[in-house]
Order: C-alpha cells, then sequence, then structure tokens
C-alpha cells in the first residue's frame, strides 16, 4: 500500500520523506490556505522534493475553466497529478487530462457509482473520502470495500486512494481491504508507531539497564 501525505506543510512532508515513508502528497484548497503560502511556490517545492505524485487541485467547477487550470498546474512539475471534483464537469475534464497523458485525481467522491464513473472517464485515482462519510453516521471503509469489489471484478486500472482518514484504524481497514493508496495527515501517520506495551516494555527495560551499571 503506498502512503501518500495530506498536507501542503513543507517540513512534515521533509520529515516524513527522509524516512522513506513518502510515496506521494495530496493537497487541496483548504490545505494551501492553511499552509500560507502561494499555490504555485508551495507546490513546485513539493514536487522537487517528492518523487511521486503531487495531487493539486483545480478550483473552477466549469470544465472548459477547469481544464485551463489544470493544464496551468501541470506545468509546474512532471509528477503532478491533476485534481479535479467528481462532478459531471470534472469528469469531463479527467478524460480531457488523461486522454493527454496526465495523472488525474478525482477527488470528494462519496459513492461506488461515483467511483465507477471516474474509472471510466481513465483517473489515475480516484478518492473516497472516508471521514467525511463516518461523520455524516455513513461507512467510509465499507465504501472503499464496494470499490474495490467493483474495480477488481472489472479489472479497472484506477487507483483507489482512501482519504479523509482520520485513524490508525481507517489505515489498517484500508490495507486490509487493498486500497492502492492511502492519504492521511502527518500526524496520523506518525501515530501508527504508538503502543501502549511498546512505551511500558521500554520503560521496564531502560530501568532494568540501569540497574546493572554497565554502559554501552
Ligand atoms: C484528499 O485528497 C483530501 O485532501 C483530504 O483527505 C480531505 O480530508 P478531510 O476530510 O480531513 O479534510
Amino acid at each position: 500500500m503506498k502512503f501518500f501525505v495530506d498536507t501542503a506543510d513543507v517540513s512534515a512532508i521533509k520529515e516524513l520523506n527522509d524516512l522513506g515513508m513518502v510515496d506521494g502528497v495530496t493537497t487541496n484548497p483548504s490545505l494551501i490556505l492553511k499552509s500560507g503560502r502561494d499555490i504555485v511556490e508551495v507546490t513546485k517545492e513539493i514536487c522537487d522534493m517528492v518523487s511521486g505524485p503531487v495531487s493539486a487541485e483545480v478550483v473552477a467547477t466549469e470544465a472548459k475553466a477547469m481544464i485551463a487550470e489544470g493544464l496551468k498546474l501541470a506545468k509546474i512539475a512532471p509528477n503532478i497529478a491533476i485534481k479535479v471534483p467528481l462532478t459531471w464537469d470534472g469528469l469531463t475534464a479527467c478524460k480531457a487530462f488523461s486522454s493527454e497523458g496526465h495523472m488525474v485525481n478525482v477527488t470528494l467522491c462519496f459513492s461506488a457509482a461515483q467511483a465507477i464513473l471516474a474509472a471510466k472517464a481513465g483517473a489515475t485515482f480516484v478518492s473516497p473520502f472516508i471521514g467525511r462519510l463516518d461523520d455524516i453516521h455513513m461507512d467510509g471503509v465499507e465504501l472503499i470495500d464496494d470499490i474495490r469489489t467493483i474495480y477488481d471484478n472489472y479489472d479497472y486500472k484506477t487507483q483507489i486512494l482512501a482519504a479523509s482518514i482520520r485513524t490508525v484504524n481507517h489505515i489498517i481497514d484500508c490495507a486490509k481491504i487493498g486500497a492502492d493508496v492511502i492519504t492521511a495527515p502527518p500526524a496520523v501517520i506518525k501515530s501508527m508507531v504508538n503502543h501502549v506495551l511498546t512505551d511500558k516494555g521500554l520503560e521496564q527495560f531502560l530501568k532494568d539497564w540501569a540497574k546493572t551499571g554497565q554502559k554501552i
């Protein structure tokens, strides 16, 4: 399973990238706002650091304008995946981009029906949002499972990029189902290391070691 980092925070990406834990990056307009940076500058900086796909999102809502914006974003670096929303105009732009050989991430996917359309339109990635479905008491992980089944039934090549990840359990569930990629905030990825028995075991080892009076 590939790990994308869901942030436009360059130092957070660098920390994980230096450990070899970053296969790509996803951004969105809210994350650009949070970064306080210019979209082109920050996206370029991320693309220079990370060799995998970096999603940069269009903000136009009409296909023609989306295509114009997407082509501008694609010029930032060769590893840009143009991110478009899962609307009819977004699918139109997706088809245009994929026909020209650009990577496309179709975002804001909340149903299996939408995911089928994204695959038909030639999306490189489809981004089903787990956490936001959970927020409205629907089962986000079940959606990933449904899309996996459907894509496998028809050998669709679009990669399932599980997004809106809030917990370590979301990541584990996605791994068990066989999502191709997860994108998660740096803090969630880093919290995968935590285990109470690791902390407890380490504390005991250090106490016992101190009693030996030895040094390494
Ligand atoms: C995906 O590409 C989105 O940027 C992201 O996962 C949205 O997550 P959120 O629901 O936590 O904002």
